[in-house]
């Protein structure tokens, strides 16, 4: 297989590989450290019916369980993305930057989103680097958000309130709950359990407090602070020096790592649909 870099953050395309339920050991293995190295790969060209890409899937790791969508009839593990060109209004499906299921103990480690039937403009991804923006943390940030927590839960998104919202789509089947409300901490620097990296383990979606060194304690001005500097770790992280925008195309199966990015579905197709198949693989709960 050829691995090509799409930009010089994040993201890249991978050639000479069909995407198969019985690729060999030795390319699954290449695969998973193009999606380490590069956090974001582009697989053009495959055709997975929902069976196939969650045996796919499986070659990368234990199938990671989806709460509130419902699976297509076809396989358990799939979960269908989709949203119909007379539904222009409806919520867009991950169109907000987010990481997947960040509010679990243990979020999913890659996520695998297949293209059907995508329009011809318009319903790109982009995808932010969390090492990179680690990285680029200005030294004295750096040093105040360590031993910092980020309270994460499904409640903006997931909660009973939310049900209209999701309801618009007619493709897809989702279920809001009260477990919405239940919360997660994981560390907000982060060390990736595979390359040892760190990164911020931020996504302002399900992040929905902070936890540490006079913030979020309850009082006013750790209130406010926790306030500022949510803001502060939302507008830092999805700078667009950190990002990588694909623009797909149907046959293309983009693989991503959960643990070192955040992304973004845009909603600019009205009256186009878009369809994809999406797998998602076990993660481990976040380090510091
Ligand atoms: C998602 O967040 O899983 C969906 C992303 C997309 O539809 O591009």
């Amino acid at each position: 297989m050829k691995v090509s870099p799409l930009t010089g953050v994040l993201g890249a395309r991978v050639d000479e590989l069909d995407l198969t339920p019985d690729l060999a050991a030795a390319e699954v293995a290449a695969l998973r450290s193009a999606l380490l190295e590069h956090e974001v790969v582009v697989v053009p060209g495959q055709s997975l019916t929902p069976p196939e890409q969650a045996h796919f899937s499986r070659l990368l790791g234990d199938y990671s369980p989806v709460p509130f969508v419902q699976a297509v009839p076809e396989h358990p593990e799939v979960i269908k993305v989709v949203k119909e060109a007379t539904e222009p209004e409806a919520f867009n499906f991950g169109g907000v930057w987010h990481s997947d299921f960040s509010f679990l103990d243990a979020p999913p480690a890659f996520t695998i989103l297949h293209a059907l039937d995508v329009p011809e403009v318009g319903g790109d991804t982009v995808w932010a680097s969390m090492t990179n923006a680690f990285e680029a943390l200005p030294q004295e940030m750096a040093r105040r958000l360590e031993g910092v927590t980020c309270v994460h839960s499904a409640s903006a998104s997931y909660s009973p309130a939310q049900q209209e919202l999701h309801s618009g789509l007619s493709g897809m089947t989702i279920r809001t709950s009260e477990s919405a409300e239940a919360t997660q901490e994981h560390p907000l620097l982060c060390t990736h359990p595979e390359t040892g990296k760190r990164s911020l383990f931020f996504n302002g979606t399900y992040v929905r407090g902070l936890r540490g060194i006079g913030i979020g304690d309850g009082s006013e001005s750790g209130a406010k602070e926790e306030l500022r500097l949510l803001r502060w770790l939302h507008e830092f992280s999805t700078h667009v020096r950190f990002t990588f925008r694909h623009r797909w195309a149907n046959g293309d199966v983009v693989l991503w790592d959960n643990r070192s990015t955040q992304h973004v579905a845009l909603n600019d197709y009205a009256g186009h649909r878009r369809e994809l198949n999406r797998t998602t693989v076990a993660g481990s709960e976040p380090i510091d």
